[in-house]
């Protein structure tokens, strides 16, 4: 008997010192192991089962043993099992009862949740997507939009240059898709131009140096004013809903004439006063236009044959009227406790 118990440490030694000395190229290689150890046939239960046959006085002491034995392996196949996972080895462990992986789901950016939206809205009414450079020339951004060459938005204030003679600049607005539009292509024109444009201004909880921009462009013979508002008003009560209103204020832009201010009916006070609108029920959201004939001859369209008006929004003012957000500098934290507030809007 005394024997077979010497027998026994002898092997779960030589096992000990082969479980630690075991390494795998891959995860087939540690199922192996785990079964040449663990397995109904496999070393450690053969011991196990030899075990059974020993007086009892002896189990102890072994007993102590073939336990320490088998957590080794156990833990052997596990650190194997984590490196493969590392290793990106994950699909070939098939074992089913391992939690399953809890890839995070991110959300949509506010700001692209509206523009989405605002996309949406013009797409049902037949406008396509028009994008361009954000790094453009004075021509595109100022010349062809009619801006005098003594306009303020050229000055070094106003717009970040990149060169001087020629002017080469980021743009202040979208706009400049537009004019890219009208030379490429005859009326009738129907695009909106969603995209990121630049301001030096000072950053603040309204304003920022960067910021988002959706203008659009309707071209066509007999274009009219009537067309314009009521297209702002339809998008207007898409946006805002049924009970939105619209006013319009005459303003001026070099682009457009005539030009107007699109005010929307305060959506918090439904027109009552409050703090947002400051007592008067109306919130500006963009500014509009018939596109001045200087434009279009620019651009080479007719102006005698076709009419047309723009108009431009900033995505930030409107998801803060949206959504209710006071602080403009919110949208470009990347704050998580901000971001996930948004996770439930589609
Ligand atoms: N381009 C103008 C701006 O950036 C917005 C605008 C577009 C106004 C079209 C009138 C017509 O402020």
């Amino acid at each position: 008997m005394k024997e077979i118990v010497v027998n026994m440490i002898d092997k779960i030694e030589s096992l000990l010192k082969e479980a630690s000395e075991f390494s795998a190229k891959n995860t087939g290689e540690i199922e192996e192991f785990r079964i040449r150890m663990l397995g109904k046939k496999g070393s450690v239960t053969l011991l196990f089962d030899e075990f059974k046959t020993i007086p009892a006085e002896q189990k102890k002491e072994l007993g102590q043993k073939i336990n320490a034995l088998k957590n080794a392996v156990q833990q052997k196949i596990g650190e194997l099992r984590n490196s493969a996972l590392s290793d990106g080895d994950i699909e070939k462990i098939e074992d089913p009862t391992r939690p399953g992986t809890n890839d995070p789901i991110g959300s949509r950016h506010p700001i692209s949740l509206v523009r989405n939206e605002i996309i949406d809205i013009f797409t049902r009414l037949g406008y396509t997507v028009a994008d361009g450079p954000e790094i453009e020339d004075d021509w595109h951004v100022f010349s062809a939009l009619n801006f005098p060459p003594e306009h303020p938005a050229r000055d070094m204030q106003d717009t970040f240059f990149i060169e001087k003679n020629p002017d080469i600049l980021l743009r202040t607005h979208t706009s400049s898709i537009q004019v890219r539009v009208m030379e490429n292509q005859q009326p009738p024109i129907r695009v909106i131009c969603p995209g990121r444009v630049f301001r030096n201004e000072a950053i603040s909880a309204r304003a920022h140096c960067i910021f988002h921009q959706v203008e659009g462009l309707y071209i066509d013979e007999n274009v009219t004013f009537a067309d314009l508002k009521q297209s702002i008003l339809y998008f207007a009560k898409e946006l805002f809903g049924e009970d939105a209103a619209i006013r319009l204020r005459p303003s001026y832009f070099p682009f457009t004439e005539p030009s107007a201010e699109v005010d929307i009916s305060c959506n918090l006070c439904s027109g009552k006063g409050c703090a947002v609108c400051k007592g008067s029920g109306w919130l500006e959201i963009m500014g509009c236009g018939m596109v001045d004939t200087n434009v279009l001859e620019s651009c080479g369209i007719d102006s005698n044959k076709y009419s047309g008006f723009a108009f431009g929004m900033g995505i930030e003012r409107i998801s803060m009227l949206k959504f209710g957000v006071k602080d403009l500098r919110l949208y470009f934290e990347n704050d998580l406790r901000f971001l996930r507030q948004f996770e439930s809007v589609i």
